[in-house]
């Protein structure tokens, strides 16, 4: 038996049950949504300039993904600030959503705070901490979302309510068969790729094995789907506890194809996945095929993986969702537990206590 297909593994390295958590995205997405849907929010400033969404690592990658799948469709523009420091254009019409599951984490306290100060009108998502507290003492909305997961594992609760509470302010159409084929495609995926389905038929469990000992570099087929890309590589970081990269057609091949030169021992430990869509034109197609057979061909591998879906929400969700899994099935390939990120946490504590 593959080790992949042995369910003990699951019970030694995985005890806190990432890849349960992880397999019940679709759910998470739906009951979001319900969240979303039913939260308090603050009413928007008389003609809102652009939307800011605040965050950290896994409660900022939200931020992304809203912004690839709605794309032209905002009625106006929406950018995501990973940092402590807010642009000095937002002031009173701006609308400001700060996004930190613990509602602890320093540098969204700090941004919600200025937020705050500049006048903007600001709603936080968070399952607690003083970021709600904050919220709501400033008089700002607060979306409270389920608390006990990792805040990369709470992915649907956090981005999510900021789709809905986007469509209630009217700046962007319906979204609700967004939401539904999202969930649905979702779905497809964790059942194909689940623990219980063999590795030979499962293709989160095949690109695992793959990438075991690989240092993973995620490239995006289009610009659309560069948030998944880098969610690929955040979760190879947190939950495998690997180096791994992410880039975007077309723009690598203005710069990261050249460093496809280096020397032969690193190449060989890289291996490639190209992120598509499904619906890129003949010409981008052509491009990755050109750019793999040029730059790629020294890397230890080349592995292509394919959204579902209709819609732009559909597409990155589902390649978010293999991801996960895929990510999920190295660590317990690798005998590592994919739930505790020490390295974090260690930096959180020591800037807390010199604080
Ligand atoms: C941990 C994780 C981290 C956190 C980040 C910010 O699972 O993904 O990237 O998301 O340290 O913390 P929060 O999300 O609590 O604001």
């Amino acid at each position: 038996m593959l080790r992949l297909d042995d369910a003990s593994l699951y019970a030694s390295y995985d005890p806190s049950g990432m890849l349960q958590t992880a397999l019940g995205l679709s759910r998470q997405v739906r009951d979001a949504w319900e969240i979303g849907r039913a939260a308090r929010l603050p009413a928007l400033p008389r003609s809102p300039a652009h939307v800011v969404v605040a965050g950290m690592g896994g409660s900022a990658i939200g931020g992304d993904l809203l912004a690839a799948s709605l794309g032209a469709r905002l009625s106006v523009p929406l950018t995501v600030v990973r940092d402590s420091r807010l642009p000095r254009y937002v002031g009173p019409e701006s609308v400001v959503i700060a996004t930190s599951y613990s509602g602890e984490t320093e540098e969204t306290l700090a941004v919600t705070t200025e937020a705050q100060r500049a006048g903007a009108t600001v709603l936080a998502i968070t399952s607690g901490g003083r970021l709600a507290e904050m919220a709501a003492r400033g008089g700002g909305g607060v979306v409270r979302i389920p608390a006990g997961f990792a805040p990369r594992a709470a992915l649907g609760y956090l981005m999510v309510p900021a789709l809905a509470a986007l469509e209630r302010w009217g700046l962007v159409d319906s979204c609700a068969e967004d939401v539904e084929e999202a969930a649905r495609v979702v779905e497809e995926v964790a059942s194909e790729s689940g623990p219980a389905v063999p590795t030979i038929r499962n293709p989160a469990k095949r690109l695992a094995r793959e990438l075991t000992g690989r240092i993973p570099a995620v490239y995006a087929g289009s610009p659309e789907l560069e948030a998944a890309a880098r969610r690929w590589k955040c979760q190879f970081n947190e939950n495998s506890k690997t180096l791994a990269a992410w880039n975007a057609f077309p723009e690598l091949t203005h710069n990261e194809t050249v460093g496809w030169g280096a020397p032969p021992e690193v190449r060989a430990v890289v291996s490639v996945i190209v992120l598509l869509g499904g619906d890129e034109p003949e010409r981008a197609l052509r491009r990755i095929r050109v750019t793999t057979e040029l730059a790629f061909r020294h890397a230890a591998g080349t592995h292509e993986v394919r959204g579902r879906g209709r819609r732009a929400l559909s597409r990155l969700l589902s390649l978010v969702q293999l991801g996960d899994l895929v990510s999920i099935y190295l660590a317990c390939l690798r005998g590592i537990d994919p739930t505790p990120v020490e390295a974090i946490e260690t930096v959180k504590r020591r800037m807390r206590d010199e604080a």
